[in-house]
């Protein structure tokens, strides 16, 4: 069960859980892991059904434009099937025999997507009785009730994997956010027929958390690529109007897509357009998933550190128990927020728990310079003059045998950045190494594609201070609890909070001298939107 490498599963069966001998396990480099999942996402469509549908009459009635090869239900406003066919084609079909909706008072916007409504008609019916349907979780179960569940567990370490069960992204959640990324693709297709759109960030990147953001990348470089041949004697030449800037270009293609996924697309509402940010982008609730959307365009640099990260994730199965655990702390004492702004961010905060792996002995993650140098011809990346290449053969990726225990490193992790020389040291995961700040901000870390760029320039001292305090009173805590189930247990009511469940309570936070979350009185509307604004302009910056 421990073994060093996480196998990603990939389900290529009607129901994973039925035909278990259609699971297939294997070990997939990022980029052809995505690209699967991207063209799954090209065959599937997302339908509103009725709660109480069956899902042996949904899958009849849809096998009439060929074979289903996959199919979920998931519970949001609403129940929602997502249907994934073997074959594309089979989406051409059942787009000619879906109808329009009929409306009373308002008129339909004749955009014709792939989010559908399942409707019955006379004597058909859509339920299935007493067979009713399973539906998959999209969002992390509330904390007391994750708590509860910690706190039944007989060991610390038994209760980081449950952490990691319960809060991680299931291969539903993820074949939903590229279903969402698909759907964006649509109206983006009508103006640039070959563009893809990407999720990035802790959708992909093997650290996600049941319920956070969507982040997206809109590529249009498929469709701007130049003919490979060197073109001898005459050759043609696009007619093409012209911005002062690649950032002007963005900034006018995002608008333009917000304009048209404001319009047209179903579903899709709330659309802010944050183009003044260092890097624009357009925000979004898709309402079906549930799911709030970022979408960029022009941002190669986050999408190739979303894969550094995927390949940290995959090294090693304590990398991502250890990130989600910190990061599920680091979220409950207000170390990280929602909200842009002074705080660190998820970003910076598993960049310093990557860094710790790297300085254990033996090391349980390779450093970047050494992933980049296992790389082959194949890997080479550049990315606006910067040395993104990094191996995509996982296999390739070998380290001594490091067995200590996920309980261990949670309190060792504590302990290192209780002491961590903040003050004169910055963080540097290329070398794996920590080394003089180059400048004065309180938190230096290097973003490893861009090593001039401080990813967590955000960070005041204030907040860098609550975080090493929180770390230190919770090393301490961990010494005096580690392993030690309390012996009685309170009959008829609820378990005691132990271990690592009584680490996310607020008391520890008092413990620690700083102070829980704060509800801030609220500030005069101008200063309101002055630090919106601030933060806004932090936030996204592929720093
Ligand atoms: N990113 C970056 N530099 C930053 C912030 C973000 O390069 N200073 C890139 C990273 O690739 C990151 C992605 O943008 O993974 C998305 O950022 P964000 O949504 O803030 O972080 P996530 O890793 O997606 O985590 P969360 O669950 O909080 O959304
Ligand atoms: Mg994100």
């Amino acid at each position: 069960k421990n073994n060093r490498f996480n196998p990603i599963v990939s389900i290529v069966s009607l129901s994973s859980t039925l035909n278990p001998e259609y699971l297939q396990v294997v070990r997939k480099s990022f980029h052809a892991l995505q690209e699967e999942r991207r063209e799954r996402a090209e065959r599937s469509v997302l339908i509103s059904c009725s709660p109480k549908v069956s899902e042996k009459k949904l899958l009849k009635f849809l096998s009439q434009h060929g074979n289903v090869s996959n199919c979920f239900f998931y519970q949001s406003y609403g129940v929602y099937a997502v249907v994934e066919f073997a074959s594309k084609n089979s989406i051409v079909g059942l787009h000619e025999s879906t109808s329009l909706p009929s409306m009373h008072h308002e008129v339909s916007v004749p955009f014709k997507s792939r989010l559908l409504t399942l409707k019955t008609n006379g004597s058909a019916d859509q339920s299935g009785g007493s067979n009713s349907v399973e539906f998959h979780p999209q969002v992390a179960m509330p904390i007391n009730e994750l708590l509860q569940q910690l706190s039944a567990e007989e060991s610390v370490d038994q209760q980081l994997s449950r952490l990691t069960s319960a809060l991680q992204l299931t291969e539903e959640n993820v074949s939903l956010r590229f279903l969402v990324c698909s759907l964006v693709k649509d109206v983006a297709a009508a103006f640039f027929p070959k563009c893809t759109v990407h999720p990035f960030g802790s959708s992909v990147n093997g650290f996600g958390k049941l319920g956070c953001d969507l982040d997206m990348f809109l590529d249009l470089d498929a469709a701007s690529g130049n003919p490979k041949r060197k073109p001898s004697g005459f050759y043609l030449e696009y007619q093409m109007k012209r911005e002062a800037s690649e950032r002007a270009v963005t900034q006018s293609v995002l608008s333009v897509v917000a304009e048209s996924v404001e319009q047209f697309s179903p579903g899709c509402v709330g659309i802010q357009k944050i183009l003044n940010a260092r890097c624009p982008l357009v925000r979004f609730s898709h309402q079906p998933s549930g799911f709030q959307c970022d979408l960029t365009a022009n941002n190669r640099v986050a999408m190739k550190s979303s894969e550094l990260l995927y390949v940290f994730s995959s090294v090693d199965e304590r990398v991502r128990g250890l990130v989600l655990a910190v990061r599920y702390w680091a979220r409950v004492h207000g170390v990280t927020s929602s909200v842009a702004g002074a705080w660190i961010s998820n970003f910076s905060l598993t960049a310093l728990i990557l860094f710790f792996l790297q300085t254990r002995g033996p090391p349980i993650l390779p450093t970047v310079d050494q992933l980049r140098d296992l790389a082959d011809q194949s890997d080479q990346c550049c990315v606006e003059g910067n040395d993104c290449t990094i191996v995509s053969d996982l296999s390739r990726i070998r380290l001594q045998t490091n067995t200590e225990s996920l309980e261990r490193l949670l309190q060792e992790f504590f302990e290192f950045y209780a002491a961590f020389p903040f003050n004169h040291m910055s963080i540097n995961l290329r070398k794996g190494k920590e080394q003089n700040k180059p400048e004065s901000t309180p938190l230096h870390i290097q973003n490893p594609f861009e090593a001039t760029l401080n990813v967590s320039k955000n960070v005041n001292a204030a907040q860098l201070d609550r975080f090493v305090a929180l770390c230190r009173e919770s090393a301490w805590f961990l010494q005096q609890e580690a392993g030690s189930k309390p012996a009685t247990v309170p009959t008829g009511g609820s378990a005691q909070a132990w271990g690592l469940a009584a680490l996310f309570l607020p008391s520890l936070a008092q413990a620690a001298g700083v102070k829980g979350r704060r509800k801030k009185k609220r500030e005069p509307a101008s200063e309101r939107v002055k630090s919106l604004l601030q933060s806004i302009s932090t936030s996204h910056s592929s720093q």
